[in-house]
């Protein structure tokens, strides 16, 4: 890996997994020798003012929470070649949607990561902030002693509660649309600002996913029963948890 100069203090060691706007990395800190998480913007999206944006406030709001079920924050800074980077706590594990592969999760055990992830919920709420992107491979599942920790992650498109239709005009344009279609509330799919309800929905279709296996809507257009107020068509099974960001428009039958 030619990464040797993209980040002063920290040895890029190997990658962890690949989102559609970044890439994470383990890392060694070169003189504490502490490993760590770094999370670099794409090359692909760099041009993007709003790309760099999301990545400053996801390194404000992670900044202000604090808990056991949020991955904590270290610090922020730019490469080397100006690409943006978070510094952030190494989670041992797999996420959920690589666990989902597998087979579903029975649903005792699912019983209790749920517990955790909406303590995780409970505790952005409370600050006021709307994570807008909730789905399983949002989710790591992290060994410990005391048995499996989820911890949620990828507060890229996340957002004050209180200013959510300032976060929409200020990130992207009135009325588009951000999110994973798979999961997103109807509010979000008409590019309407999402709320602490919005991610309870998107909640819901993880939790629906983790004990069934598969996802409530799926198909070649999941977003469509949101859109047009109609259910998903009987029989669509392809997955479709790819990030959209684009103009809402009415899709017809
Ligand atoms: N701190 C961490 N420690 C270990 N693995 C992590 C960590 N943060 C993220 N990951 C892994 O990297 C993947 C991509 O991270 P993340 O979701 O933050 O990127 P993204 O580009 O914002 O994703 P998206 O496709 O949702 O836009 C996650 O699915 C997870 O598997
Ligand atoms: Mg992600």
């Amino acid at each position: 890996m030619h990464s040797a100069d993209l980040i002063d203090d920290y040895e890029l060691i190997a990658e962890l997994g690949r989102g559609s706007s970044s890439t994470v990395f383990v890392a060694m800190h070169r003189i504490m020798q502490r490993r760590v998480a770094i999370k670099i913007l794409n090359t692909d999206v760099l041009a993007e003012d709003s790309s760099r944006k999301r990545f400053q406030r996801e390194a404000q709001l992670l900044n202000t929470t604090n808990n056991p079920h949020i991955v904590k924050i270290f610090s922020s800074g730019s490469t080397t070649d100006n690409r943006p980077y978070l510094v952030l706590e190494l989670l041992d594990g797999k996420s959920l949607s690589q666990r989902l592969k597998e087979n579903p999760i029975p649903v005792s055990e699912a019983l209790a990561l749920f517990e955790q992830l909406l303590d995780a919920l409970h505790c952005a709420h409370e600050m006021g902030i709307v994570h807008r992107d909730i789905k399983p491979s949002n989710v790591v599942l992290c060994n410990s002693p005391s048995g499996v920790v989820a911890k949620l992650v990828d507060f890229g498109i996340a957002g004050f509660i209180v200013e959510a239709g300032v976060h929409l005009q200020n990130l992207t344009q009135t009325g588009d649309v951000t999110g994973t279609p798979t999961y997103m509330s109807p509010e979000q799919c008409q590019g309407k600002p999402a709320t602490a309800q919005s991610d309870l929905y998107s909640f819901a279709c993880l939790m629906y996913e983790c004990v069934t296996g598969a996802p409530p809507f799926s198909g070649p257009q999941p977003i469509r029963h949101d859109v047009s107020s109609r259910p998903c068509t009987a029989g669509q099974t392809r997955r479709t948890d790819t990030r959209v960001a684009g103009k809402h428009h009415s899709q017809g039958a």
